[in-house]
């Protein structure tokens, strides 16, 4: 596969496109790594097909975007990598990665930037993974709801999602990240304001009381869940995708029970959430 020329091919709106005429096993050049950094902020999610990355290869081409990230709970990681987190579901398993609308880890005070998932196993159908941007989940909001949740913080908290999650994991002595975010984030790179709450992680906005938080959390993960906000991705064996955790949420869809699904997941580390009017 040729490094060009690169192609960009939307997928919706508001999120996705599909990078054609970059091969990802090989060193990104500056012109190309520019062109990829800018399509990923764009769009939120960048989307490669036909790719061969070795577990280096993988690596190496996440590390262009940042310091690699190391789960802080997940336990099912590739030998010898404790950076590549194996995502998988067969018949014996009894959930899966992601399951439900969120940004990656979003309860570490430096959240991931973003996450290169590497798919090398498909179920007949089904397996899909939704991606919804937070830059429309927030544009959509009306004037007087961004200018009630600008200055707002909500916690996120990695105690309550991965206490006891997996069977079998020693948490003899462990902690889990808990960290304070602002509800609506700025994208370091792109500027824009991002929506940042996600049903998994989010516990509650500091600045309200238990039941006004609850009530507006509530209607806020149902607002990121907005069809128009969204984009859908049909895995192949061997695709890519690369989502930005600072503006987009994902959601993997567990519909091909008791198939197996096999891919792997590389996660770099970002920078602590900030909000700029
Ligand atoms: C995840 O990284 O949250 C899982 C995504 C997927 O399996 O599609």
């Amino acid at each position: 596969m040729s490094d060009q020329p690169i192609e960009i091919v939307r997928l919706t709106p508001h999120c996705g496109a599909e990078i054609r005429g970059v091969d990802l096993s090989r060193p990104l050049g500056g012109p190309a790594f520019e062109e990829v950094h800018k399509a990923l902020v764009e769009h939120g999610v960048i989307f490669f097909r036909d790719q061969r990355l070795t577990p280096e290869q993988h690596k190496a081409f996440a590390r262009r975007f940042g310091e690699l990230h190391i789960h802080p709970a997940y336990p099912r990681l590739l030998d010898g990598h404790p950076e590549i987190m194996e995502i998988y579901a067969d018949e014996t398993s009894k959930r899966v990665a992601g399951e439900d609308w969120h940004s990656d880890v979003s309860c570490d005070p430096r959240p991931p930037l973003g996450s290169v998932l590497y798919m090398l196993e498909v179920p007949p159908v089904g397996g899909d993974t939704l991606f919804a941007s937070m830059y429309a989940a927030y544009e959509a909001l009306s004037a007087p709801m961004r200018r009630f949740l600008e200055g707002m913080t909500a916690v996120h908290d990695g105690e309550y999602v991965y206490r006891g999650r997996y069977e079998g994991a020693s948490e003899e002595g462990k902690t889990y990240p808990r960290a304070e975010h602002p509800v609506v984030r700025t994208h370091p790179v792109s500027g824009r304001q991002a929506l940042f709450v996600n049903r998994i992680f989010t516990r509650r906005i500091v600045q309200l009381a238990d039941a006004e938080s609850e009530a507006v959390l509530e209607m806020l993960f149902r607002h990121v869940e907005t069809p128009e906000f969204q984009c859908r991705f049909r895995w192949q064996p061997r695709s890519v995708a690369f989502w930005d955790n600072r503006c987009v949420q994902h959601h993997a869809m567990w519909d091909y029970y008791p198939q197996r699904r096999r891919g792997l997941r590389v996660t770099i580390q970002g920078d602590a959430p900030f909000h700029r009017a």
